[in-house]
């Protein structure tokens, strides 16, 4: 074993809290939902019954409508906010009460390749996975047109992403909670949103809970409501993941649903392509128009296998552009759009699970060699930089929060070979 390996293993070990593995300690110190499925395939990679745990783990906070939060609040912590006493979701252990891009699928998929043993464990966890697809469906694209909506900046999991910036303006600023922002003092506020950001991500959170968490009054309440390329893109690649398990695990029925989803939302995908940017773009559900800013989740369809052979190229020449404007790749956002920052969190900075799934994309759509110089870039920031949470592209140093859980398991993903 390699030192980067044992360094990537003990980092997932130190911030493993006994089944679940939060993020990094202090600034995250629960279990969040897109993180830990990432984290999963990382155990997977050595400790498959610990992979395994981080998924059931997860699974215990999921909601009887189906819907798996955000982050669920196994143990206490005064270093997060907003913590359970805001989200106040009524389930137990407590949870946020949105959801994050659903992943999920993939990992368990990933996870029970790597240790076909675990099949009774994948058994137990099908149905779950079932019944989260259909709350996407139900929830968040009541009138089944293949995209689903994203309601709070929070789900995307690219909270300030400036693709974002328009469709945020429209939250109001005054909140029902105190904000006492915990995250700036573990990390650079420079690094984080902004407090005005803060505020309307509050602002959200006080309408959904005044709700009753109902998903219906949430869809219909929210002035916040987008086709995010990012959430819709590992939605259709999580479909295609739970159809190869329903044909083991469920039913012929099970499957004609999953494909017939399949079909639609790779249709709806297709329509967010923008020819002249070579790159698809998230659209405003409000205004129903798109959102003309462009960002790495543009390039997400990839890794759903949704993208024509022209628009692979397309793809590609669009990345190329951007290589020519910064030294590291891919940033969050065009490093030739006036938002980008490259040091504050999703508007610029590099994100390894981000870089991961396009290399995967681009793989899978024939372009082996731009697949392997992504990966290879992405090993060679953790190996100059550590395991930070991100990584400024004109510099390559580390940003955030540092021995993180989900660029650990990224790194360990890329330099372990694959079962045969
Ligand atoms: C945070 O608190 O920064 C998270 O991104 C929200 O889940």
């Amino acid at each position: 074993m390699t030192e980067l390996i044992a360094r990537d293993q003990a980092t997932l070990r130190a911030n493993d809290r006994g089944g679940y593995t939060v993020p990094t300690s202090r600034l995250y110190p629960f279990q969040w939902n897109w993180d830990s499925a990432f984290v999963a395939m990382g155990w997977a990679t050595f400790d498959a019954p610990r992979a395994w745990e981080e998924i059931e783990l997860l699974l215990r906070g999921q909601w009887h409508d189906g819907m798996i939060p955000h982050i669920v609040f196994h143990a206490p912590s005064n270093d997060y906010f907003p913590g359970p006493d805001v989200w106040r979701s009524e389930h137990t252990p407590p949870t946020s009460g949105i959801p994050q891009p659903p992943i999920l699928a993939t990992a368990a998929r990933a996870v029970l390749a790597a240790n076909p043993e675990g099949e009774p464990r994948m058994a137990a966890i099908f149905p779950r996975l079932l019944a989260n697809h259909r709350w996407w469906e139900r929830a968040r694209d009541p009138d089944a047109t293949g995209l689903a909506a994203t309601l709070h900046p929070w789900e995307s999991g690219m909270d300030n992403s400036p693709a974002w910036d328009a469709a945020l303006r429209r939250v109001p600023t005054d909140t029902q909670t105190p904000i006492i922002r915990r995250d700036i003092s573990h990390v650079d506020a420079a690094m984080r949103p902004r407090d005005d950001e803060y505020r309307r991500f509050i602002h959200l959170v006080d309408l959904f809970r005044e709700t009753g968490w109902n998903p219906a009054r949430q869809y219909a309440a929210s002035p916040f409501r987008v086709a995010d390329v990012a959430t819709n893109a590992v939605l259709l690649r999580a479909e295609r993941d739970l159809l190869a398990l329903a044909a083991r695990f469920g039913t012929p029925a099970d499957s004609q649903e999953i494909g017939a989803r399949i079909e639609r939302r790779a249709r709806a995908i297709g329509g967010l392509w923008d020819a002249a940017r070579g790159l698809f773009l998230a659209r405003d559900l409000v205004g129903d128009a798109p959102i003309r800013v462009s960002t790495s989740a543009g390039f997400l369809p990839l890794y759903a296998a949704a993208t024509t052979p022209e628009q692979t190229a397309s793809l590609a020449e669009t990345y190329a552009h951007w290589a020519r404007a910064c030294a590291w790749m891919i940033p969050s956002t065009d490093p030739t759009d006036p938002a980008f920052e490259p040091k504050r969190y999703w508007r610029g900075p590099i994100w390894s699970v981000v870089n991961w799934m396009i290399a995967d994309g681009f793989a899978a759509a024939g372009r082996r060699e731009l697949a392997a110089l992504i990966r290879a870039q992405t090993c060679r920031l953790t190996e100059r930089s550590g395991l930070s949470e991100y990584f400024d592209p004109t510099t390559g140093e580390g940003l955030g929060g540092a021995a993180f859980s989900w660029t650990a398991a990224v790194d360990l993903l890329l330099r372990t070979p694959a079962p045969a």
